[in-house]
């Protein structure tokens, strides 16, 4: 009775467009996060690199190989370098001519009362980058979240805006003999407590089961989950109490989890 309660007044998660609406547009690009607001979706995620003279480019990969049709290094080029290579036409060719952005491009979109989540791809040296740019955007605390695999980028961000969210991500390995999960969830609360980040953001191909999330929620972290592209692994989430879904199919899953 207990389970079935908590399930009925699980609220709905926050749902994140994974480098934008990307099943759709060229992942991290403008055309992503605009086509992620046109469809009311209520967040974006995206990934950031440092360029050569500081710029933080939005960006998956260090290189452009597999988005562009050159390879550039983003720490190697400048962002004059990098500012107009074609990101779009690898996607779709109606995407042809679609460019590389750096993070203020990107935060300039977020409509009022929607979210951006940061993903720092390269440590705490992207700190100063993102204080300036963030202070910039004229966003407010609240419509920002910084998220990392990097514990040292999380605890510079605390440190630097210590009023905007930053979740310490993680992906686990499970052992094929023992099936031993690692890293297990007890270290991954313990990184995210000792670096003072507000929750976890995980990969949801992992231990996850009633068990993980009261360890979650008893050490007072949020709880975010990524990607996620299927119903039935989206509503096990929701019946968890998942407090976000990160999905590459935002409009959709909206629409499926707006359904009994
Ligand atoms: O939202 C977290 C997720 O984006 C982490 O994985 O490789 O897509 O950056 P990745
Ligand atoms: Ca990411």
């Amino acid at each position: 009775l207990l389970v079935l309660c908590a399930a009925l007044s699980a609220s709905p998660p926050e749902i994140v467009a994974h480098r934008g609406e990307s099943a759709d547009a060229p992942e991290n690009t403008m055309a992503a996060f605009r086509l992620a607001w046109e469809r009311k979706v209520p967040a974006i995620e995206l990934d950031v690199h440092l360029s050569k003279d500081g710029k933080l480019v939005v960006i998956h990969d260090k290189d452009t190989k597999r988005t562009a049709n050159v390879k550039k290094v983003i720490k190697e080029s400048t962002w004059d370098e990098l500012k107009d290579i074609d990101v779009g036409a690898w996607k779709d060719a109606k995407y042809k001519g679609e460019k590389l952005c750096i993070l203020e491009d990107a935060l300039a979109t977020i409509p009022k009362g929607a979210r951006c989540f940061i993903e720092i791809k390269v440590g705490a040296e992207a700190t100063p980058a993102l204080v300036k740019a963030v202070k910039g955007s004229g966003k407010s605390n609240a419509q920002l979240c910084v998220i990392s695999f990097q514990a040292d980028a999380v605890e510079a961000s605390k440190k630097a805006l210590p009023d905007i969210p930053a979740y310490y991500l993680a992906s686990f390995k499970q052992d094929k003999e023992t099936k031993q999960w690692t890293p297990t969830i007890e270290e991954v609360i313990a990184t995210a407590k000792e670096i003072k980040a507000d929750g976890v953001d995980l990969s949801y191909k992992g231990p996850i089961d009633e068990a993980l999330v009261k360890k979650v929620r008893d050490a007072g972290l949020g709880l975010y989950f990524w990607t996620v592209d299927e119903e039935g692994p989206a509503r096990q989430l929701v019946e968890l109490g998942a407090d976000g879904i990160t999905t590459n199919k935002g409009e959709w899953l909206g629409k499926i989890l707006s359904q009994p």
